[in-house]
């Protein structure tokens, strides 16, 4: 009989081509003429569960793109049951010509996989499937129990998943989940990350003159309404980032001393760092670290700013209106609907009477922290060092999984954060790639990390 791990090795040249066929499907989730891909990816990854040895695979309806569930609970009720999770959908490849070669046909180059949704997250996810796979082709069956649910609106902030788990309280139960959708600080130094970042997502719109005006007849007696909306969102955050808005901070559970001097041996490369992210020096509240800034203090960053007069050469115009996308990054306990309305109130009360303004909540999620020290994790720092040759360090993430909190709150469970991807694996960004040995290293982890829960027993 083969172990499940050298099975996995021997298979990993197919496992690959089954994930570039994954990586084929353009499942963007923001742009409605995609729906119908979306579709197939879902269809796609059932069948491929069905395949790699789940009893049970569906694609389950919501009020959006649907839910792929699987389970698979051949270990019994004594054994440990562990909830996956995972999205199936992807980033638009925005700006599509900077991409080397194109976002929807992956392509190897060195050691990595370059694809649109390589590292976020079918790549990662899919490591979890081989890993189910190669159970079942060896010993029979995976040795504690599988649920899995992939969901197809993570990139556009989930808005029907948390009815869902509401919904499937009892088919989700489970003793602890498991994510892959993040990074390790690098290939010989794994990580776990034990904390994430929410996000209160807002479009503000400003509306001046009920139509265009020539800037001459009008400008310097009419309020234009893009100048008035770059006033208050500049007014918004001082020079070094901190936030303006009254109460922002209230709820911001403080960095305790113990903490920070952990955060601070963290392996941190400064100039690899700046490299990466193309800047030429770093920026922000100076009485917290870069680590601490990108990972555990909250943002305000606009995400878009657009109205008047964008085409070639000049056109003297004071627009009618004027938009802007805002987010910011929260950190446990900054609830985002109550920081939605703060700067809602805020705005409304800082916008100028020559103008009015509409601010939308787009949408949001919470942060969370989760527990180091239960048996789960130590049974994926152990998957780790076995799989990586070196024990992991546990990190803050800057990014969001806001269904961590959502396990926490709706399934009363923890979340062992398990990534493969690196962090230059660009998500979101053109030429998004996952490092391949990661991937092989993926699989081996999580064969590695079901085993040893199964032998702790407990979670
Ligand atoms: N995989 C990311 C989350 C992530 C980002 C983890 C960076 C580690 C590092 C996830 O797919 C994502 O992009 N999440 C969104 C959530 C949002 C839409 C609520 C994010 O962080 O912007
Ligand atoms: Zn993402």
């Amino acid at each position: 009989m083969t172990h499940p791990l050298l099975y996995a090795h021997e298979h990993q040249p197919r496992f690959l081509e089954e994930l570039k066929a994954f990586l084929r499907i353009p499942s963007i989730s923001a742009q409605p003429v995609r729906r119908p891909d979306v579709e197939v990816a879902a269809e796609w990854l059932r069948d491929q569960l069905r395949a790699a040895g789940f009893p049970r695979a569906e694609v389950l309806p919501t009020g959006g793109h649907p839910v792929v569930y699987a389970e698979w609970l051949a270990a019994g009720p004594d054994a440990p049951t562990v909830l996956t999770y995972g999205h199936y959908d992807v980033q638009p490849p925005d700006p599509a010509l900077e991409w080397l070669s194109p976002p929807f046909e992956p392509t190897v180059r060195g050691e990595n996989l370059y694809a649109r949704g390589a590292s976020d997250d079918k790549g990662q996810l899919y490591a979890h499937v081989k890993a189910a796979e190669a159970y079942c082709a060896t010993v029979g069956a995976p040795p504690v129990n599988l649920k899995v649910i992939v969901e197809g609106e993570e990139e556009i902030g989930s808005p029907n998943l948390d009815p869902f788990i509401e919904a499937h309280r009892e088919l989700l139960a489970a003793d602890v989940a498991l994510i892959s959708d993040s990074h390790i600080l690098a290939p010989d130094t794994p990580s776990i990350v034990y904390a994430l970042r929410g996000l209160a997502y807002l479009q503000v719109e400003v509306e001046g003159p009920a139509f265009d005006l020539h800037s001459g007849i009008y400008g310097g007696a009419v309020n234009n309404p893009l100048n008035a909306l770059c006033r208050m969102l500049a007014g918004l955050q001082d020079a070094e980032g901190r936030v303006l808005i009254p109460g922002f901070y209230d709820a911001v559970r403080p960095l305790d001393a113990a903490e920070r001097a952990e955060l601070a041996r963290v392996p941190f490369d400064r100039e690899a760092w700046l490299e990466e992210a193309g800047v030429s020096t770093d920026w922000g509240d100076p009485d917290y670290t870069v680590v601490e800034r990108a990972t555990a203090r909250p943002t305000l960053d606009i995400n878009g700013i657009w109205g008047g007069y964008i085409e070639a050469g000049a056109k003297t115009v004071l627009p009618s209106k004027a938009y802007a996308k805002m987010s910011m990054r929260l950190v446990p306990d900054q609830d985002p609907a109550e920081i939605a309305r703060l700067v809602r109130e805020h705005l409304e009360r800082v916008a100028p009477p020559s103008v009015s303004i509409v601010v939308r909540d787009l949408h949001g999620g919470s942060g969370a922290i989760v527990d180091r020290n239960s048996p789960a994790m130590r049974a994926a720092a152990q998957a780790y060092a076995e799989a990586f040759g070196s024990s992991p360090v546990f990190v803050r993430e800057g990014g969001s999984i806001p269904v961590v909190a959502t396990f926490q709150r709706a399934l009363g469970i923890e979340t062992v954060l398990m990534g493969f991807g690196l962090p230059d694996d660009r998500l979101h960004s053109p030429n998004e790639k996952l490092y391949l040995p990661n991937f092989t290293r993926g699989v081996d982890t999580v064969i590695r990390f079901f085993d040893l829960l199964a032998r702790a027993g407990q979670v």
